[in-house]
């Protein structure tokens, strides 16, 4: 367990010597227990601006979003479950991430368990909301996505840190995406799928 815990320590030298400074506010911070159980629930999905032409390209597709996270603090995956927008029409996915506590990052991996994606999570418990951070170090494939807990009505103090954090990364406010909460086509359809699994069950 020791030595585990020195080579972790070791491998993550290199890589926060390479950390800008003005990347230390979002990347690196601890994934805790108390993390993992404030982001159960439901989310929404604000915006995003992103450098990697192909997450861009998707992201620019959906027109609204939100998400359920079920924390598994025993295997540190997180069960996801997403309601997107998308062409006037609801997609509804299911899919785990993967949690590096000590990286602080969230991790996808696809159906060849490459990694689809690594994000670096921070959280702004007081303003309801949280970022994820993808390839900070990396200029043309940065890019940053905000989540909060209410739509339509995000807090400024909210869009500012995330305002701040993409100025911070060398990108433009202009680069976000925002997507737009009255093209949502899946609260309803998800409301009339309960309502039609309570019937079921009820007969
Ligand atoms: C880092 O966080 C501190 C405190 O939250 C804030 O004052 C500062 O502006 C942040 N720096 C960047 C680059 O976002
Ligand atoms: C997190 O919670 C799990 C389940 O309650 C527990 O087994 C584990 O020890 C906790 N981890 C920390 C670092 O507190
Ligand atoms: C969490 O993960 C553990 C270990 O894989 C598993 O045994 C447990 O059933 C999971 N808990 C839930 C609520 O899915
Ligand atoms: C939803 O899941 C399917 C099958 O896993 C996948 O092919 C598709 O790309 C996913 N769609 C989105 C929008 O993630
Ligand atoms: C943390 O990051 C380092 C450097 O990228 C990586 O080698 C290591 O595997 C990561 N740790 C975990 C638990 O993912």
């Amino acid at each position: 367990m020791a030595l585990r815990r020195v080579l972790v320590i070791l491998s993550l030298l290199p890589l926060l010597e390479a950390q800008n400074p003005e990347h230390a506010n979002i990347t690196g911070i601890p994934i805790t227990n108390d993390t993992l159980s404030w982001l159960s629930g439901k989310w929404f999905y604000i915006g995003s601006a992103l450098h990697n032409l192909v997450f861009k390209q998707a992201a620019q597709k959906i027109q609204a979003e939100y998400f359920y996270f079920t924390p598994n603090v025993t295997d540190d995956t997180i069960l996801l479950q997403e309601y997107q927008t998308m062409e006037d029409r609801c997609v509804y996915n299911v899919s785990k991430l993967g949690v590096q506590r000590e990286n602080g990052t969230i991790s996808k991996l696809g159906e060849d368990g490459a990694v689809e994606f690594l994000a670096h999570l921070k959280v702004f418990k007081r303003h309801g909301g949280f970022l994820l951070a993808f390839a900070p170090q990396d200029e043309k494939n940065r890019g940053l996505s905000l989540y909060g807990r209410r739509l339509p009505d995000v807090s400024p103090e909210l869009l500012e840190e995330f305002q701040k954090a993409v100025k911070s990364l060398g990108m433009k406010e202009s680069e976000i995406i925002y997507t737009d909460w009255k093209k949502d086509m899946c609260s309803q359809q998800q409301e009339q799928s309960e309502q039609e699994k309570k019937t079921e069950e009820g007969s």
